[in-house]
């Protein structure tokens, strides 16, 4: 591959995508497109490129964008954060709402690979949500069987990726005992069905997450959500993009709504709109006014 069939690749799909392959990653982009190349058994990195940028090769896109993404992620995910989450986020939100008789929870998993994350997300809202209702309704007043989003609330998480094989994955809900590792068996019991060798979401938990496709290069991002996960993605991104797309992810989030970004990244140098909440080696970030 010449040079500047490289830099015209690398160009593309940095442009659909944001994902930006510095030397230390060129590697690993010449190796995809090598492979995407002799699957559709053409002669040229250049006619590769024009297929790409042609009608007809929007699937083509589709498939090597899914080939360069890192689907790397586990159930419990930064435990220092999730305690962060579960016990003071998810608390200081549902007193909030509680108090202004606003049922409703929105919550988003931006990019969201094979669905550990939005699932560990749902566990750790029910349990906040069950834990909430026990010191907050008094027990006549629920029904005998619990529901796992207990009424009036009405929980949503909405979990996205760029990779519909990741997707199909996160759906279908099913886990390895190895992927299961981080899962404690109190999760377990509750949260999931043992059926064979694997782990199987439990159906209420589905019904609370909704996966769908978005590229967060787009400007069309879903919007009003009290909580974003948006771990692990933008480390892959450039600086200008990841400016960009925290600017988004600002406009996604409601005023006093949270911001979760990964363990080597920082909204440092990006953006001055959220405060930083730190605690017992977990960070969030809150949207706590309007700016301009
Ligand atoms: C390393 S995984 C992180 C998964 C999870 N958030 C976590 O922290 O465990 C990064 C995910 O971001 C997705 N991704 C990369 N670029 C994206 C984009 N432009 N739009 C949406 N998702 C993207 C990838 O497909 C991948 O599933």
């Amino acid at each position: 591959m010449s040079e500047p069939e490289l830099k015209l690749l690398q160009t593309l799909v940095y442009r659909e995508c944001g994902m930006f392959f510095d030397e230390r990653r060129e590697h690993f982009l010449r190796d995809r497109l090598q492979r995407r190349l002799r699957a559709c058994r053409l002669e040229s990195f250049y006619s590769y490129y024009r297929l790409l940028t042609s009608r007809e090769g929007r699937t083509e896109l589709a498939a090597l964008l899914e080939n360069l993404t890192i689907n790397e992620t586990s159930f419990f995910r930064n435990k220092p954060q999730l305690d962060l989450f579960h016990k003071v986020t998810l608390e200081e939100l549902l007193q909030r709402k509680h108090s202004a008789r606003d049922w409703n929870l929105r919550l988003w998993s931006a990019g969201c690979s094979t669905g550990q994350e939005p699932y560990t997300m749902a566990m750790l809202v029910c349990d906040a949500l069950a834990y909430f209702t026990l010191r907050n309704a008094p027990e006549r007043d629920l029904p005998f069987a619990k529901p796992l989003v207990p009424p009036p609330w009405k929980v949503e998480i909405l979990a996205s990726d760029i990779s519909y094989s990741a997707l199909r994955t996160a759906q279908e809900g099913n886990y390895s005992e190895q992927q299961m590792e981080p899962v404690d068996y109190m999760y377990r019991l509750r949260y999931f069905d043992k059926i064979g060798e694997h782990y199987s979401v439990k159906q209420p938990v589905k019904q609370v997450v909704k996966f769908d496709f978005h590229n967060l290069k787009t400007e069309y991002l879903p919007q009003g959500n009290d909580v974003i996960f948006c771990r692990n993605v933008m480390i892959y991104f450039d600086e200008p993009e990841q400016k960009r797309l925290v600017e988004k992810l600002y406009r996604c989030v409601t005023t006093g709504g949270y911001l979760f970004v990964g363990h080597a990244e920082t909204l440092f140098g990006l953006s001055d709109k959220f405060r930083m909440i730190h605690q017992n080696n977990g960070t969030a970030y809150q949207r706590d006014e309007v700016q301009e």
